[in-house]
């Protein structure tokens, strides 16, 4: 599976702009603000069925445009997707279209179709940043890979906002209503439950695999979802108007030996706070390899790997290591699209091999 043709209209700052990629590297050099990571996004959209960096996909409609529009080719097959504002065809809400063959689907079996690896500069935040950084780096992956987690994830997030909104009701009421709770509690704890076992799993996975660019460990902070857990949060949901209990609360926690030399002798840390940044970056690497590895072995689809500018934040060591790793090691003999301000920042030796993109400000 690779990635041919792309072309975008309204999307973002491209009004209507194609690339040709090759099946191995293609290297997009432009200055600041050319578009790199608005082509990234529109590649990675076509994998997760959403954008990485924003909840509102309407956003990323061309300002002033009605219709944000992507249409990939692949070998088999042509993907599209439709951004509409609100507005469109006289609907009040924002709405999309996802076709596959030129064939209306769902999102959920539009998803599946294409797979991807997103390596930003911003991923340091899987491990410095939030616990929904967290569980973004897990969705990414299991949405693309999963049909059952992408349709638990749907009902859960519907339920959990209706849910929301009975809590709310009832903070401001001060009283609940049995009745209506029952329904949004039982789906909660079904599709929640199925949430929490795929996590499991696939943290399994990355906790048992060989990490050879950073040792860690890594444990699942996972919050359980029964009628016993929400029982005994029934007085405090109230109080707080949101669902405290579920996956929408998961959290990762990966520990490090800081004592490299011993690390049989030397106690773990967590690297969030312990790590430098350095350990952190090494960290995220090694994730992302495992992730690339994981999606190959669960699709039996090699994922595009897509890097977006991670030069100008990496040195050489680690640029060289990336490359090494994610191309070279890995026999990257997928496919791979790589943007950058500079092309020097990519060695002579990889530069004779790849296919160059140049984007004009
Ligand atoms: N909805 C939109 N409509 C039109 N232009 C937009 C929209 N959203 C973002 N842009 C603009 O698109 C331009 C390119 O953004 P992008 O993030 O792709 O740049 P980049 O090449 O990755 O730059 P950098 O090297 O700084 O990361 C920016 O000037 C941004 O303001
Ligand atoms: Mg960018």
């Amino acid at each position: 599976m690779h990635l041919k043709h792309l072309s975008l209209q309204n999307f973002r700052n491209y009004k209507r702009t194609s690339f040709n990629f090759s099946e191995n590297t293609t290297l997009v050099v432009g200055p600041n603000t050319a578009g790199k990571s608005n082509l990234i996004e529109a590649i990675f959209f076509m994998a997760r069925g959403g954008s990485f960096r924003i909840d509102k996909d309407e956003q990323l409609v061309k300002f002033g445009e009605e219709v944000a529009r992507i249409k990939g080719k692949l070998g088999d097959k042509d993907l599209e997707v439709l951004i509409a504002k609100e507005g469109v065809g006289g609907r009040i809400t924002p709405f999309k279209k996802y076709l596959v063959n030129g064939v209306n689907k769902r999102k959920v079996d539009f998803v599946g179709n294409f797979f991807a690896v997103l390596f930003a500069p911003n991923d340091l935040e899987i491990i410095v940043g939030s616990p929904g950084e967290r569980r973004g780096f897990i969705n990414n992956i299991l949405i693309q890979t999963d049909r059952d987690y992408r349709l638990a994830m749907t009902f859960y997030e519907k339920g959990l906002r209706m849910r929301n909104a009975l809590l709310h009701r009832a903070q401001e009421t001060g009283a609940r209503s049995e009745k209506e709770f029952a329904y949004w509690d039982n789906l909660l704890i079904v599709q929640g439950q199925k949430i929490t076992k795929k996590r499991e799993e696939f943290i399994d996975y990355l906790r048992i695999s060989r990490k050879e660019i950073l040792n860690f460990e890594i444990f699942y902070d996972k919050s359980i979802i029964s009628k016993d857990r929400l029982l005994q949060y029934k007085d405090a949901e109230v109080g707080a108007g949101v669902t405290l209990v579920g996956p929408h609360r998961d959290d990762l926690i990966i520990r490090i030996y800081p004592n490299k030399i011993n690390a049989n002798e030397s106690e773990s840390v967590d690297i969030r706070y312990f790590g430098s940044r350095g350990q952190q970056r090494l960290a995220v690497l090694q994730l992302k390899i495992l992730e690339l590895a994981y999606v190959e072995k669960t699709t039996g689809e090699r994922p595009v790997l897509l890097l977006d500018d991670i030069f100008s934040e990496l040195d050489e060591k680690h640029i060289s290591l990336v490359l090494d790793q994610t191309l070279q090691r890995l026999g990257y003999g997928g496919q791979a699209i790589i943007t950058t301000t500079h092309r020097e920042f990519v060695g002579k030796e990889l530069l004779k091999d790849l296919n160059v993109i140049e984007l004009k400000k």
